[in-house]
């Protein structure tokens, strides 16, 4: 079993950074092997729409989503972590959420090749916003949720919080629980 943390903030021990090792933490705890991927430390450029991907499931650009799209296809589940940017996510998680398309076909479904890995992978999601209202995230939420529903990926649920200073979210003891049963379920269920 091994669950990939995606990390979609630039600020390392940033809030989304605490909340998915929460989450890789609780993943572990049940026996599965868990990495962390650092967006921000990739090179991931904006998807072109050149449907060359769509006959031979590789992707035109060279960078380093190859290397990434290649773990996610390893992992039993994918968790996401990302901070809310301008009531969406930030343009760091969207770059590697678009280049996603390379894993489908001319319809959007499957690609053939990646279709037997792809089939049943878990995918969860933990938001942050400065806004105490945590639902400030909720187009981040319907964004990956519907991803998951299209695809009919094994949709792990989501953990919104909401903290605006660096860190300031090791001190929510009820988002890091969340953050590390998301973890734990990804591992288990
Ligand atoms: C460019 C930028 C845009 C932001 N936009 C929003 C926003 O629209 N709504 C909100 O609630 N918080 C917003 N925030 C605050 C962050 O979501 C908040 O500080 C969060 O805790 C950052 O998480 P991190 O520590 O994982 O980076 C914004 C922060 C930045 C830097």
């Amino acid at each position: 079993m091994k669950v990939l943390g995606i990390m979609g903030s630039p600020r390392i021990g940033g809030n989304s950074d605490i909340l998915l090792d929460q989450a890789l933490a609780g993943a572990k705890s049940a026996g599965a092997e868990v990495e962390k991927i650092i967006l921000n430390q990739k090179k991931i450029s904006g998807c072109q729409d050149c449907k060359k991907c769509n006959e031979t499931g590789l992707c035109a650009l060279k960078d380093d989503m190859g290397g990434i799209r290649q773990k996610i296809l390893e992992a039993d589940a994918v968790i996401h972590s990302v901070p809310v940017y301008y009531w969406s996510m930030t343009a760091q998680m969207k770059a590697y959420l678009d280049r996603w398309t390379a894993f489908f076909d001319a319809d959007w479904r499957w690609h053939k090749a990646f279709y037997p890995q792809m089939k049943g992978k878990g995918i969860g999601l933990i938001t942050v916003c400065g806004d105490p209202n945590v639902h400030t995230a909720d187009p981040i939420v319907h964004s990956f949720k519907s991803t998951a529903d299209f695809t009919k990926l094994r949709w792990l649920g989501t953990v919104m919080a909401s903290a605006m200073g660096k860190g300031e979210i090791a001190k929510n003891e009820t988002a890091k629980q969340e953050a590390f049963e998301l973890g734990r379920q990804a591992a288990t269920s």
